[in-house]
């Protein structure tokens, strides 16, 4: 069983995009080094397809992750599961060759991801951001709280089963969640860039009880943390890459990191 945030001593470790700084982001492979590397939970993020599946795709557009082109929400999912969504990443270090496992390159769908986390059979920590949700009218939303409800993980956690978190940048977004399916926990994420979207006052709009903040808010002003935790809400940071953000955040207090680099930033928590 993997840690309860209210009794460890240590932030947990949540891999962003999977164990992304080694493995093309997204992919069954990234989530699957993360969890082998220890990490106490995985983010990914979402997006609708034209014929509105939900994929793990962090950017609009394919080109950067595959060798495809056009937008993620213009193609179907059939022409998204054509592409190769490793071989961008793949290093002349790289110990194995990219076409050793064959699901490897594969495009990763949100059901697909859960389905793997529920088999586990693990309370493996899931992080689940929207991407631009607004263009979607309410669908991505309504997708998401489908596909979570298909796998009995829209009632909040339970023993033995990946807890999931909805996380967004948009309030509305997460309102959206909430009215839907009151209870899965949200994160409202805030960026440092063109200064925070929120105010850092500790508090969070009705039903958000988790403040997901960019490190490079905690570099410039790290008392926020304690604002929010005064207030009784959970603090996640992202991306904490370096050993001394982690340790920063260890200082702090804070609830769960979201990194890159699990197995770095596990030993930096975790001294052995
Ligand atoms: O975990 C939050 C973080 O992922 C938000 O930024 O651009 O990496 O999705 P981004
Ligand atoms: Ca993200």
């Amino acid at each position: 069983m993997r840690q309860d945030p209210a009794t460890t001593p240590r932030p947990l470790v949540v891999a962003h995009r999977g164990a992304s700084d080694d493995e093309p982001e997204h992919t069954l492979g990234a989530y699957q080094r993360a969890l082998d590397e220890g990490a106490d939970g995985v983010e990914c993020d979402v997006r609708l397809t034209a014929d509105h599946h939900l994929v793990c795709v962090h950017d609009r557009r394919v080109e950067r992750t595959s060798n495809g082109a056009g937008v993620v929400s213009a193609l179907e999912l059939a022409r998204l599961e054509e592409l190769d969504w490793a071989s961008w990443k793949t290093r002349p270090d790289a110990a194995e060759a990219p076409d050793a496992d064959p699901e490897r390159g594969r495009l990763l769908t949100f059901r697909r991801l859960l389905d793997v986390l529920v088999s586990s059979g693990d309370e493996v920590l899931t992080l689940v951001e929207t991407k631009h949700p607004t263009r979607h009218g309410d669908d991505v939303e309504k997708t998401l709280v489908q596909t979570l409800r298909f796998f009995d993980l829209d009632r909040g956690d339970r023993p033995g089963a990946p807890r999931v978190r909805v996380m967004s940048f948009s309030t509305r977004a997460l309102q959206r969640v909430h009215r839907l399916s009151p209870r899965v926990p949200l994160v409202q994420l805030v960026k440092a860039s063109k200064g925070p979207h929120l105010p850092l006052d500790g508090t969070l709009p009705p039903g958000v009880r988790t403040v997901g903040l960019d490190i490079a808010i905690l570099r410039r002003a790290p008392h926020v943390v304690e604002r929010f935790r005064r207030h009784g809400n959970a603090v996640f940071v992202w991306t904490v890459d370096e050993q001394a953000d982690a340790a920063l955040c260890a200082r702090l207090g804070v609830d769960v990191v979201i990194t890159n680099r699990p197995r770095s930033v596990m030993r930096t928590l975790v001294p052995t």
